[in-house]
């Protein structure tokens, strides 16, 4: 269930409709983050591609189109163009439009970029991804119906993770920020709303973006503690959760064995409100799949439950809208091999959708007239 009313709306972050806004703001080094069901996302994304499938009528250069919506370290768009550079004659051009909300993947981005050599393939922006079909619209009309693939990578990297003064992660102790775009200072911080919202509304969030079942409980204690002293840290609220949560579970494992710390469900309700995360993919995938050339593919990963059963949902509206020329190619969500997990345990919780947009669509894979980036 999402969260509608009653939350006051006062203290919900508005979304910056800008596209391009500056990331000169950069903070902290990049942290590595291994991508996710690499292999697979590659297969789906170019399974289906070859040279001599794409005409060209009108002789030159042309382009073939991919948008990385979740660029973070990039590594799902730099593997995607080596792989193309195998299958593609070299006289197509790739180019990907990517974009990220956090400053760091877009200024490690940037400088990787252009190590790379890769400036004319990588057009990398800074925005949140809800921003995106107006972008196109607005700068790129020409591209409109040509986007052989597009990825969600859904969630926080790892980088952002185990970057301890972004307070995603109680491991540490740093000020509760959360902020996937820091940058933005219209955006409010995980500690003004737990300062700020009623007992009501954290019980509301926790229950509902955390599915924790001690969220009255943690919610009242987190009313009492303020009363004292305003929440600052990670650490403060870490142990205020900790507390909150009865004795004999406070060490529960879940059925992997693995310790769940009470705080985890907490800190990725707090995460998700901070960051809009899944009103802004309610809003922004439906519209991705009109994006789409014949033939091409929105391929979307996700991290947890409420995620992917959005992803699930808006997949089904989608193909009940379009049953022409629509197919939704996992019928079961895709999930990482034990072999990935082993060596990324990050990776455990991660769900692949792809959805395809067939013949009978918009314009068939082409060659677009862009000149783009
Ligand atoms: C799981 S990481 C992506 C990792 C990437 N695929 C790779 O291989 O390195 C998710 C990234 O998406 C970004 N992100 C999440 N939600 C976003 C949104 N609504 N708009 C733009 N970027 C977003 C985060 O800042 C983060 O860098």
């Amino acid at each position: 269930m999402m969260i509608s009313a009653p939350i006051d709306t006062s203290v919900l972050p508005a979304i910056d409709a800008d596209a391009d806004t500056d990331a000169s703001a950069s903070t902290y080094a990049y942290k590595n983050h291994t991508s996710v069901l690499k292999n697979e996302v590659l297969t789906y994304l170019t399974e289906n591609i070859k040279s001599s499938t794409i005409t060209n009528a009108s002789g030159g250069k042309n382009n073939l189109i991919f948008a990385d919506l979740t660029f973070g370290g990039g590594g799902h768009t730099f593997s995607l163009l080596e792989r193309l550079s195998s299958i593609i004659d070299e006289n197509i051009n790739v180019q990907v439009i990517a974009f990220d909300q956090d400053p760091d993947a877009i200024s490690n981005g940037h400088k990787k970029i252009s190590e790379l050599s890769l400036d004319n393939k990588i057009k990398l922006i800074h925005s949140n991804f809800t921003n995106f079909v107006s972008y196109i619209n607005s700068q790129h009309l020409e591209i409109i119906h040509d986007f052989s693939g597009i990825l969600l990578d859904l969630g926080v990297s790892s980088h952002q993770f185990d970057t301890t003064e972004r307070g995603l992660s109680f491991k540490g102790n740093a000020p509760l920020d959360m902020r996937m775009n820091y940058a933005d200072n219209s955006l409010y911080t995980a500690g003004h709303y737990v300062n700020n919202l009623s007992e009501k509304e954290l019980v509301q969030v926790i229950s509902e973006y955390g599915e924790d079942r001690f969220a009255k409980k943690i919610a009242s204690s987190i009313v009492k503690q303020r009363e004292i002293k305003t929440i600052e840290t990670t650490s403060e609220l870490e142990n205020i959760i900790f507390h909150s949560y009865p004795q004999k579970f406070r060490y529960s494992r879940s059925n992997n064995k693995k310790h769940i710390h009470p705080a985890t469900k907490t800190f990725q309700a707090l995460r998700l409100l901070v960051n809009n995360e899944l009103n802004v993919l309610k809003e922004t995938l439906p519209k991705l799949f009109d994006l789409l050339s014949n033939n091409g593919r929105l391929v979307c990963i996700s991290f947890h439950s409420l995620e992917d059963r959005i992803v699930k949902q808006t997949f089904k509206e989608i193909k009940e809208k379009n049953k022409e020329n629509c197919s939704i190619l996992t019928k079961k969500p895709i999930i990482p091999s034990e072999e990935e997990i082993k060596n990324n345990l990050r990776s455990r919780s991660a769900k692949l959708r792809v959805i395809e947009k067939t013949e009978g669509g918009a314009n068939d894979r082409k060659w677009s007239k862009s000149t783009y980036p």
